[in-house]
């Protein structure tokens, strides 16, 4: 079996992609990155996978009719590179039917947060961490789920808790979920990509 092809989208720093990178060049996930794709041009994720010689292509949203001409740029872009799987890494842009249809239980994103809670439209980034906050929850966490039409509620394959402290706010609390989101990203892709990764309507079997 030859590695698993992935294309990552990112729309921001990209912490998430430089530990799919880290895993697979220690030879932890056996697949390779074929491609990293940005709707921001100054997405730092963009520099890291020129630092590791990875294909780093921005598209601007502004010059595409609609969302889904848009989204048929991204499709070609990973389609020409054969690429198998799709990871969303912090990625801030909603998928087309079309997307979704192409890559079905081939997509996987992480979210910052426990879902179904403090997930879907308006979810995304700091705004989590500050409405968890706001709440006054005592834990949070991050998952990691299959992408299906709808935002943040495709099928889950992972999610670990994080207890919140005292004196957390926005940026301590962002910070210690997200060093379990790279965990269970890179765990996640890790199985996926030895095919250990089962989907039987909304429930994900990991076998072992
Ligand atoms: C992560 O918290 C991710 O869950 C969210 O956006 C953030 C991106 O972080 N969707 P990075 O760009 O991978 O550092």
């Amino acid at each position: 079996m030859s590695p698993v092809k992935i294309g990552v989208l990112i729309s921001g720093s990209g912490t998430n992609l430089q530990t799919l990178i880290d895993n697979i060049n220690s030879g932890d996930i056996y697949g390779e990155i074929s491609v990293v794709i940005s709707n921001k041009k100054d997405a730092y994720g963009l520099t890291r996978a020129k630092n590791n010689g990875i294909d780093a292509v921005y598209i601007d949203r502004k010059n595409s009719l609609d969302d889904i001409e848009f989204n048929k740029k991204i499709i070609e872009e990973l389609k020409k590179r054969d690429v198998q799987l799709v990871v969303l890494a912090g990625y801030l842009r909603i998928l087309s039917s079309e997307f979704i249809s192409q890559f079905r239980n081939r997509i996987i994103n992480i979210h910052p947060s426990l879902i179904p809670s403090f997930c879907g439209k308006g979810y995304y980034g700091e705004k989590v961490h500050k409405a968890v906050l706001d709440y006054g929850a005592k834990i949070t966490g991050a998952t990691v789920h299959f992408v299906d039409e709808e935002a943040d509620t495709g099928p889950i394959i992972f999610q670990k808790s994080v207890e919140i402290s005292e004196g957390d706010n926005v940026e301590t609390l962002k910070n210690k979920v997200l060093e379990v989101e790279h965990l269970l990203l890179s765990e996640a892709v890790r199985l996926y990509c030895k095919d250990k990764i089962i989907v039987i309507g909304r429930k994900v079997i990991v076998r072992e």
